[in-house]
């Protein structure tokens, strides 16, 4: 097969060089295109431009796989642990039993918040989005250890890392107990990473919670699975910020705004709607399915589809294991979850859904695991975000170690006015013209 590829254009050609990265996946390498030939490539949305090479994560959407490193994620089900993924993902192996008890003993020592930090709170309204508290205090905690602006050594990096893994599961808690007028719960300095963050959430000063081992494996499993997905949205834009050399603690703010919007992270929180609206009757099963075909609706069948899956999510498929085990062994019997079983089994029998090739994502069962456990709906998005924070700080990193590494700034077709006069204001007509 040609090592090239050849673009013609008019009476011009002009060669590119292809890429192969270790699975296979090829790619045209079109930087020189612009200088070449004038021309430049449009691609909305980025469905067909790799924006980095990475070693991270591999998928391959046509065959349901997901790696870490590597590692296929069904070998992280038996024992899961988010930490050592965490570590995994940031530092490109699996940690030594040293690496990794230094590593779990930094997450808790950074635990804390600065009491600074903790009047911020205070400011925002009981209603606020949890979202919009996180990501606004994880840009505020670089107010606070300004001295890890500078990365540029590997050490300091792995504070700043630990810092800040150990530090989102405090703000997200904290944040919780604000919405519901209940006062903070410190850290405790003898917790794992799993059951302190639920110890900060559901502790009472007076009666401290206790995890179930069923509870702590499951958010693990949940945490990790969504550890990192290479180039989505929220990854990307985090990738985009620090290329401007922002950093890490801004670059990952925007990670979270990012992941906020219903066609991302946002879509955990939409799909436990969907399943509510369904429940209370408002409309049958077969009804939503009918709506989310019609093009004229809006509605999407929430939970289902993704950019990269068209044949099964794999986080998906095991996440909607973990709802089957877990549910009987907490004693909850939640209908929403025979209301997604129905949903999942008339589309995956669907034309539209078939055709399409739209599958359960990790959204659609994730929702149901975290409400067996007492996680309000509002915070979902914020698990995630916990989730998928090691996923960005590798990602963050990987772009700061490459060498050559350019500020993200893609370009544009241009389709406005072409160069046009300013009309004084007092000639104007009411649209502003003359
Ligand atoms: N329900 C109904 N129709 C859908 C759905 C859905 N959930 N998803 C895609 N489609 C249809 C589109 O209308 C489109 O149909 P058309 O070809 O007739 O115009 C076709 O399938 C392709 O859809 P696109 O939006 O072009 O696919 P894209 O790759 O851009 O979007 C996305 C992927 C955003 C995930 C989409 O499937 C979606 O909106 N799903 C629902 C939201 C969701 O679950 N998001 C979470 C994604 S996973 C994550 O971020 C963690």
């Amino acid at each position: 097969m040609s090592d090239a590829a050849t673009l013609i254009l008019g009476d011009a050609s002009y060669r590119f060089p292809i890429l192969e990265g270790t699975e296979g996946e090829r790619a045209i390498d079109i930087r020189t295109l612009r200088a070449k030939s004038g021309c430049i490539t449009l691609d909305p949305g980025y469905a067909n431009t790799g924006s980095c090479e990475s070693a991270i994560t591999f998928i391959d959407g046509e065959r349901g796989i997901l790696r870490y490193r590597g590692i296929p994620i069904e070998q992280f089900e038996q024992a899961p642990n988010f930490v050592e993924v965490a570590w995994l993902l940031i530092f490109g192996h699996l940690p030594s039993p040293q690496e990794y008890e230094a590593f779990a003993a930094d997450l808790t020592a950074c635990a804390n918040l600065d009491e600074g930090m903790k009047h911020h709170f205070e400011g925002f309204p009981r209603s606020a989005p949890p979202m919009a508290i996180l990501s606004a205090m994880i840009n505020a905690l670089s107010c606070f250890h300004p001295e890890l602006f500078e990365l540029e050594d590997a050490d300091r990096f792995r504070v700043a890392a630990a810092r800040l893994i150990s530090k989102i599961r405090t703000i997200a808690a904290y944040a919780y107990r604000h919405s519901r007028g209940l006062p903070y719960i410190y850290p405790h300095p003898e917790l794992r990473y799993v059951p302190n963050f639920l110890h900060m959430m559901f502790s009472q000063p007076y009666a401290q919670h206790v995890c179930d081992p069923v509870v702590r494996d499951a958010v693990n499993l949940v945490l990790l699975l969504h550890a990192d997905h290479e180039q989505n949205c929220s990854t990307s834009t985090v990738r985009m910020v620090g290329s401007s050399q922002a950093n890490l603690f801004a670059s990952c703010a925007a990670g979270v705004c990012a992941l906020w919007g219903p066609l991302h992270g946002g879509a955990n929180v939409a799909v436990l709607e969907m399943l509510e609206q369904i429940h209370h009757g408002h409309l049958s099963p077969e009804e939503y399915v009918r709506l989310a075909k019609d093009k004229d609706s809006k509605v999407r069948l929430m939970g289902f589809g993704h950019r990269v899956y068209k044949s099964f999510d794999p986080r998906a498929r095991m996440l909607a294991n973990v709802a089957e085990r877990l549910l009987p062994q907490l004693g909850v019997r939640d209908p929403l979850l025979q209301i997604a079983r129905r949903l999942e089994e008339i589309a995956l029998e669907d034309p539209y859904f078939v055709e399409r090739k739209l599958y359960p994502n990790v959204d659609f069962y994730s929702g149901i695991i975290l409400r067996a456990i007492g996680i309000p709906t509002n915070m979902f998005t914020v698990m995630f975000a916990i989730g998928r924070l090691p996923g960005w700080i590798a990602h963050w990193w990987e772009q700061a170690q490459t060498s050559g590494n350019k500020i993200a700034r893609p370009r544009q077709i241009y389709v406005g006015p072409l160069e046009t006069d300013r009309v004084p204001l007092s000639e104007r007509g009411e649209l502003g013209t003359a």
